[in-house]
């Protein structure tokens, strides 16, 4: 097998790129271990920035989006027992995000690219990556059947999220990898219910933080910061309707809406950076090359941005034979790596309640959330790094 681009990943990253590249006429081939259904059945984060929202609709994959996307203005964060409003759109000069699920996301992506003709390889398992310092990288994968085979590039993307087998590529010599890991994680379900809110709901209590945020009218999604080895089984729906109840409420008397929780999930939480994001001919997107906590919605909107600076380094080589960009992708990429990176851990750590916190960390952390509510500025700054920066 030979393509010129060969994509490990049909995750955001993997496929918005080869629906990007196919516009410059070149191919693709991706190649994806889990099998469609599972990709399209899988809940993950739903916010997606303005840059990300464009993106899908120049590249004819924004129909669904346009229909059940839900704009959000604004968010909540809830402290005190109070709702503190961050009006985006007031803030950032009419900036707003939309609430549109990540495996919806997929099923737009994937349908469009099958629709091409595009060649998605799915139950196919890369193995390993090598020869990505000559010109004709090679991945070896395992198929659907278990027979091996190999597929030949003339570039390598690993967008094979944070565990795929890319990233080894890349000599432990020539890489830095940058790491937080959070003594918490987010327990997370899907319930039966109406919304308890229009907005999302950032909450920060002294048993810790809970986010509720929403899917459809009837399926809401909330979360809240647990223990990251505890067992969702040990979680009736009572427990956890009173956990999250406990975070929510204040003395202005609100209530969660409940309903009958469908999906239960718990997912750690870590700060991740692998520096540089390419070596040779392989160029790392998305979660293989860095992870964000999920506080503030990030991962999906940096995995864009990586391939929109991948489709315009790629799409100069194989117009005209120029590396230029492409040995710039690193450079051109992580400085919107690090600010999200900065963002999320920063979020995070406004929000959660760290084991051994004293009487002071919670008083700074009051203030601080007194001052981002409170002032434009430090208002202001959230706001935009919310909704985003254009790409590049
Ligand atoms: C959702 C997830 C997030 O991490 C976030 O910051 C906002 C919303 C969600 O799943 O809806």
């Amino acid at each position: 097998m030979r393509t010129q681009v060969g994509i490990i990943g049909a995750g955001p990253a993997g496929l918005l790129l080869s629906l990007m590249l196919q516009r410059r006429g070149v191919d693709t081939v991706i190649l994806e271990s889990r099998e469609r259904k599972a990709i399209e059945a899988t809940i993950r984060a739903g916010i997606l920035e303005q840059s990300t929202v464009d993106l899908m609709i120049e590249l004819g994959v924004g129909a669904r989006l346009k229909r059940d996307g839900v704009v959000h203005h604004g968010t909540i964060l809830r402290f005190g027992g109070r709702n503190h409003r961050i009006d985006f759109e007031g803030l950032t000069g009419g900036r707003v995000v939309t609430l549109y699920p990540q495996h919806e996301v997929l099923k737009d992506l994937i349908a469009a690219r099958l629709q091409q003709g595009g060649e998605i390889q799915f139950g196919t398992r890369a193995t390993e990556v090598v020869d990505v310092e000559t010109p004709q990288p090679v991945i070896r994968f395992a198929g659907a059947d278990g027979a091996a085979g190999e597929l030949r590039c003339d570039v390598v993307v690993g967008a094979d999220g944070f565990h795929g087998p890319s990233r080894r590529a890349i000599p432990a010599g020539r890489r830095n990898d940058y790491q937080r890991i959070y003594p918490f994680g987010w327990f997370g379900i899907l319930c039966e219910a109406p919304p308890s809110s229009e907005e999302l709901i950032y909450a920060r209590h002294d048993c810790g933080f809970a986010l509720i945020s929403s899917r459809t009218p009837q399926v809401q999604r909330m979360y809240f910061q647990c223990d990251p080895a505890g067992n969702v089984d040990d979680w009736s729906e009572e427990r956890i309707w009173s956990e999250l109840q406990a975070r929510v409420a204040g003395d202005d008397g609100f209530r969660l809406k409940e309903g009958r929780i469908f999906q239960k999930n718990i997912v750690p939480m870590r700060s991740f950076v692998c520096e540089p994001m390419q070596h040779g001919r392989l160029f790392l997107a998305g979660d293989a090359a860095h992870v964000v906590p999920p506080t503030g919605a990030k991962g999906l909107n940096l995995a864009a941005s990586d391939v929109w600076h991948l489709d315009r380094a790629l799409g100069a080589f194989f117009a005209g034979g120029s590396t230029t960009l492409m040995e710039g992708y690193s450079a051109a990429a992580l400085p919107r790596v690090w600010r999200a990176q900065h963002f999320s851990w920063w979020m995070t750590s406004m929000l959660h309640r760290f084991e051994g916190a004293s009487a002071f960390d919670d008083k700074r952390q009051f203030a601080e959330l007194e001052l981002v509510t409170g002032t434009v500025p430090a208002a202001r700054s959230l706001a935009e790094t919310y909704v985003g920066m254009p790409f590049g």
